[in-house]
Parts: C-alpha cells; structure tokens; sequence
C-alpha cells in the first residue's frame, strides 16, 4: 500500500469501481439475495429496523453538522509552515484575506471534483481492457498496454474488444456495471445510438486507452523514487478491493496487541473514499455488480478483534464521487426495509506473494464477514476467470447495512463539525491520500483532526509525510511482507488533546 503496490493495491488483484445511478437498478441476480427467504421473524426484523432508521439516520446526518469548507483561520498554520511552496495565487505579498481563501478553497473543491470524471473514464478503460462477460478476447494487462499502438497483436485484440464492448453496452438488458458505463458515455456525450456515433464512440474509447497507456508508464518512472503522491495528476478512481481489508485486519490487529486501541473501545468509525470495487485497474473483473466492501471489512474486523460491536457502531462514509455515495445510501435505505447487503468476496488463486502471506490472505478471505452476515451463493465465475478466481459471497446482515451513512466532503478542503462526544474513535484513508500534493495532504490533516476525538486514531497506507501542524501525531506502524524485498505499511496517527 505505501510501497510500490499501492499502485495496484494488492498482487492479487480483484477489482472494480462504479456506483449506482439512479436509473440503473440493481441486477436481477443482487435483487434475488436480496429478497429470498421471508419468514416471520424476518418481517418482525424489518419493522424493527424500519423503526430504528430514523436514529441511524440522525447520527450520521442530522446532528453533525453539514460538511463546510476550511476557515482560513484553521488552514493558516499550515499556509505559514508552507509557505515556502504555496501556489502563486496563495504567496501574495502580505497575509492571504478570508474572501480570496473562501475563493481559491472553493475553486479548487471544483477542480478536485472534477477528478471525479477522469476517474469514471479509467474505469471505462480497465472495462475495456480487462472485461471477460462481453468478449472471449484476451485481457490486455498493463504490459500488454504498454504495447499497444506499436504491437499489431495487441492492437487488433485491443480493435475487436472495443467492437464487442460497444456492440454490449449498446445491448439493451445491461449488467448494473455496464449500465453505469453507458450512462457515463451519454452525460459525456458519447451516444450509441447510429453507427455514426458508434464510431465518435469508438474513437474515444480508444482516445481514453492510450492516456492509461501513457499515464501509466509516467507514473512507474515516478514511482521509482516515491509513492505516497503517485497519483496526484491521475484521475480519482473509485477501485476498492479484499487486499485492502486484509491489510487494515492486520493492523488493526497490530493496535488492539499494543493497546493502542482498548476492547469495545470504537463507537463511531468514518471511513474516507469507501470506494467501489468493480473491475479494478491491474486485473480486475465485471462479472459482478459494483459493491462496496470497506465499511463492511472494518466492522467486520473491529467486531472480531472485540474493539467494537457491530449492532452498534456508527460508521459514516465521506466520499466526492456521487456514484459511490448513492450506492452506500441506496444499501442503507435498503438495509433499513430489512434486506441484506450482499458482498462477492473473490481470492485471486495465482496472486504473487511468500507462501505465508497467501495463505494468510487466504484465511482472511476464508473468514470475511463472519461477524456481519452469513454465507451466501457467490454469482458464478465466467470460465474466463475460472483458473484463477475462487469465490464466495456474504449476505450482510440488515441491522448491520443499516449502521453505514453516506456523506458528500471533499476531505482536503472540507471537515464536519461535530460535537466533542460524536467525533470518530478511528478514522480510515487507505488509497486516497496517494492522489494528493504535499499542501492537500497537510490540509486534509488539519480537516481531519478536527472530527476525530482525543486519543483517536487516523488510519491510512499512504504515509504523510508533510506533518504540517495538526494535532495528529505519528503513531503505530504495521508492515505487512508480500514477499522477500516486498513489504507493505499501514500507519497510524495519533489524534493529540
Ligand atoms: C482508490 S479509491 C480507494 C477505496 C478504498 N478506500 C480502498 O482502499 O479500497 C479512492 C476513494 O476516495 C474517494 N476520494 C478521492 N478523493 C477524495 C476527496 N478529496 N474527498 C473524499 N473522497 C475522495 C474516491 O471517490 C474513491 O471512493
């Protein structure tokens, strides 16, 4: 995560992005777990929860205040510790005034948000390089990229997946992933209605596959010397995956051994950037619809690690991208009416990595969301993938889905106010902060400290390099080995009085 992988986020690789729209319902085969097996007791369950919903609700939403951009008065400190390096509009002659902050902070938040979409246009990309449900053609991983325009295999197997992806996302009974990809295209202008637009179509697909190619090979040349900034001129993608949760098992494992964090200590946890976990950037899969898996992987281990309990705990998911925040309040609203919140949990069989990290992986993948749901019957693996993949799935439990709210907040220019006694117990950034400068990383620090209680924890596998002046000090540290000459690091900050 803070070493090289955090490129691709794990040697295993199972992946994905892209939440819900309005308009595209979940696919019939998430509606069927969703809906089996009603008896009694589950029809009592529902008017409880229907009952409880509102309070969950209220929690999240309603008694912390709306998220608001950063006062000049808490970004100074870290405006004078930098300032050094600050962009040109922020180094004027005298100090900066409120109305020309209030300004630049709001003209940034649009220029992050505006990442938002780059991020949508990489997913397109890893559909179509990686997709296996639309096209019997080969998957063109990231060597294979790097090829194409210059290698006539490559460029024909990249020719004919553009032709079968279109000719699917042209389809009219989508899959939920595909549906979102072609709204995408129609909000960008891109239709496939004629042939003529198929072909504008086309060349814009096209168009989106040599900027991952070139984009790419610039950031391996940067990761040679640094990965915690690796992404700042990347798009913001969405991609989640399992190795992520494994990673935070083990640290989180880590804290509850030094006692950094006591049992039953974490009440409210707020996840930033959750993410959406559909075909992922280095080997990922479309055979399944975007789900969220982090908010349910840290209660999971919280619950079985003792340091919370999961018929109370309070998480709230802080996130700019509008996709991945409809789809936890859709799974919320759901959870609330009684159904279940169903997970695919995928183990990359051929993953690299020392004999003891894959069957630690193993185990955890083995063992996920023991302590939310219960098994359930994983959607099948396309033959494609069959080699590589084993599955299983996990139907969430309602009462649990239900304890998860979505939040709209840019995290570098925005902070919740939030009264002393509902600030987080443990906040968690993994994959995020990598898409940041030194000056975003050290005001996310600031916005952050401010919602999470003395003693609290921030977790992420990006380390901060720039401490700026928080309060959030240094803390513990979890390395994780992959294999020899390859470890990963998950990091703690220490949220001082
Ligand atoms: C690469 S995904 C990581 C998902 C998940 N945390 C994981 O590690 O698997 C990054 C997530 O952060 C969100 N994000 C990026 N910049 C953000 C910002 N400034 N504020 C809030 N969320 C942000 C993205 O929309 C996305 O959901």
């Amino acid at each position: 995560m803070g070493s090289p992988l955090c490129e691709f986020k794990s040697p295993s690789e199972a992946k994905h992005t892209r939440a819900a729209t309005a308009d595209a319902p979940f696919p019939r085969s998430q509606r069927l777990y969703w809906t089996a097996g009603l008896n009694g007791m589950e029809a009592l369950l529902r008017a409880v929860l229907a009952l409880l919903f509102p309070i969950v609700t209220l929690s999240c939403l309603i008694r912390a205040q709306a998220p608001e951009f950063m006062s000049l008065a808490s970004a100074r400190p870290v405006l004078q510790a930098m300032r050094g390096s600050l962009p040109p509009e922020l180094k004027t002659a005298g100090a900066v005034d409120a109305a020309a902050w209030d300004a630049w902070v709001r003209a940034k938040d649009r220029a992050i948000r505006s990442r938002v979409a780059k991020g949508e246009e990489l997913t397109l990309a890893n559909l179509l390089r990686l997709g296996i449900t639309y096209t019997g053609e080969r998957r063109i991983t990231f060597d294979l990229l790097s090829r194409y325009g210059g290698d006539p295999v490559v460029n024909s197997a990249v020719e004919r997946r553009t032709g079968d992806l279109i000719r699917a996302l042209a389809a009219p009974r989508a899959p939920e992933g595909m549906l979102q990809m072609r709204a995408f295209l129609k909000e960008n202008g891109y239709s496939l209605n004629t042939p003529e637009a198929q072909k504008r179509t086309r060349a814009y697909l096209l168009g989106v596959l040599v900027r991952q190619r070139d984009g790419v090979a610039r950031e391996r040349e940067k990761a040679k010397s640094s990965t915690s900034q690796l992404f700042k001129d990347r798009g913001l993608s969405t991609d989640s995956d399992l190795y992520t949760g494994y990673a935070l098992d083990l640290h989180l494992t880590n804290l509850a051994r030094s006692g950094v964090l006591r049992p039953g200590s974490v009440h409210r946890v707020a996840i930033i950037g959750p993410g959406l976990d559909f075909v992922n950037k280095k080997s990922g899969y479309d055979f399944y619809p975007p789900q969220t898996i982090q908010p349910y992987a840290v209660i999971d281990s919280l619950a079985r690690l003792g340091l919370a309990d999961a018929a109370s705990i309070e998480v709230c998911t802080y996130d700019i991208s509008p996709r991945v925040n409809q789809h936890i309040e859709r799974a919320r609203e759901s959870a609330a009416r009684g159904d279940p919140y169903t997970i695919q949990v995928l183990w990359n069989r051929s993953a690299g990595g020392s004999a003891r990290y894959l069957s630690d992986f193993m185990e955890y993948w083995r063992r996920f969301g023991e302590q939310i749901g219960k098994p359930a019957d994983a959607i099948a693996v396309p033959e494609a993938a069959r080699i590589d993949l084993m599955t299983r799935a996990v139907r969430i439990r309602p009462a649990v889905a239900a304890r998860i709210s979505a939040v709209d907040m840019n995290v570098i220019f925005q902070a919740q106010s939030r009264p002393p006694e509902k600030r987080f117990d443990l906040v968690i950034g993994t994959n995020i902060f990598l898409y940041y400068d030194d000056l975003q990383q050290a005001l996310a620090r600031v916005n952050l400290a401010a919602m999470i209680k003395p003693g609290g924890l921030l977790v992420s596998n990006t380390i901060l390099s720039v401490a700026g002046p928080s309060k959030l000090e240094d803390s513990v540290r979890t390395d994780i080995p992959l294999q020899p000459g390859l470890t990963d690091y998950v990091y703690s900050y220490l949220r001082r009085p």
